[in-house]
């Protein structure tokens, strides 16, 4: 059992380890987990008997209610290893405060702050070993909440579970990708669910990544819902755009998910001595602005890649293929890479170390 200034979480550790099978240099995406997770229930309005144990299945009912109404929301951040070999985490408020922003959207209660953030600290202690020391690698954590009261109705649940995995992740998307600016599907209306990590939004967005895939192209380009015309955000990125020596990317007006790296690449490059600017953006201005080799650089910003350059744009009929050298990406992934490794100052305060005695406690 461990104690800590704010929650207390009992802690059941596996006698059987799958760690030792793991090869660092070549990890499956998104198919290996770790030992453990971080569990905890909610019911009668309050948060119940948060835990680590040994990672196993979850009885479900079949009417539990996320499986038909889609109170399901999530989050994605990951541990890195700083100097001395301390796991750092990468600004974990600003999940848990978002994880509370999607919740409330979607009618789900509070996890408080310091819970959410004292569970991943905690279950990053216990899983430790299994963050990758690779470059460009880290332990993927996806914390998640569900509604699992068995109810056929429709009404917010009364009872919900919060649990943490972790995933070993090498380096994703190394190469640069290509963009398919969807004119037919939306991601996103205003009013809608798009600025929150609602399960449902990447549900709707399978089917028009397959074609977009079928047609080359790697991931869609989400234009609004109302005229397909303004750019809003890729997949599962936020995404910027040098134009003219100055960046652009699309204001956040409530359809568009607000990136921790988003918000993180506006600091660096501003550092740097970037103009950046958030307004809304057209395909069309996009367009021009390659036509008339004005186009310079444009990547794609997400937990998962940091940075991910873009190799080209298809819109309608016609596909755009951006500069081959990206300077600023690079160097901004590499500062990005630097600040999460410890391996240069970290000047805006954003890691945040986790303290390994929790674990022998
Ligand atoms: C739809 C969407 N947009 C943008 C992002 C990037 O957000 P972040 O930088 O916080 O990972 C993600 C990933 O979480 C996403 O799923």
């Amino acid at each position: 059992m461990s104690s800590d200034k704010t929650h207390t979480i009992e802690i059941t550790k596996t006698s059987t380890s799958g760690l030792a099978e793991i090869d660092f240099n070549n990890i499956p995406l998104g198919q290996t987990f770790t030992d453990h997770m971080f569990i905890c229930e909610y019911a009668e309005g309050k948060w119940n008997n948060p835990r680590i144990e040994p990672l196993a299945m979850i009885p479900t009912h079949p009417a539990a209610m996320a499986l038909h109404y889609g109170q399901a929301i999530f989050e994605g951040m990951k541990a890195t290893v700083g100097k001395n070999n301390t796991p750092l985490l990468f600004r974990p408020e600003e999940n848990a405060k978002r994880f509370n922003f999607s919740a409330a959207r979607l009618g789900m209660p509070a996890v408080p702050t310091d819970l959410f953030v004292e569970a991943v600290k905690q279950l990053v202690a216990v899983e430790h070993q299994w963050i990758p020391p690779q470059d460009g690698s880290a332990l993927y954590l996806r914390p998640f909440m569900y509604a699992d009261e068995p109810f056929i109705g429709m009404r917010a649940a009364t009872s919900y579970k919060f649990i943490v995995i972790c995933s070993p992740a090498g380096p994703f998307f190394t190469k640069k990708i290509r963009l398919y600016a969807e004119t037919g599907y939306i991601r996103a209306a205003a009013g809608g669910t798009g600025e929150a990590k609602a399960a449902g939004n990447y549900a709707a967005a399978i089917l028009p990544t397959e074609k977009a895939k079928a047609k080359g192209f790697d991931q869609v380009l989400w234009l609004d819902a109302n005229e397909h015309k303004y750019i809003q955000e890729v997949g599962t990125m936020n995404i910027f755009f040098k134009i003219d020596g100055k960046f652009i990317t699309p204001e956040t007006d409530g359809s568009i998910l607000k990136g921790i790296t988003r918000d993180s690449v506006i600091t660096l490059l501003r550092d740097k001595g970037f103009e950046v600017t958030e307004r809304p953006i057209t395909i069309d201005e996009i367009m021009l602005a390659s036509s008339k080799g004005k186009l310079e650089e444009a990547f794609g910003t997400g937990t998962a890649v940091a940075i991910a350059m873009i190799e080209a744009i298809g819109y309608q009929e016609e596909i755009i293929t951006l500069p081959t050298t990206n300077p600023v990406s690079i160097d901004v992934k590499s500062t990005i890479d630097a600040i999460k490794t410890q391996v240069t100052e970290d000047k805006f305060g954003w890691m945040v170390p986790v303290d390994l005695t929790v674990e022998s406690t």
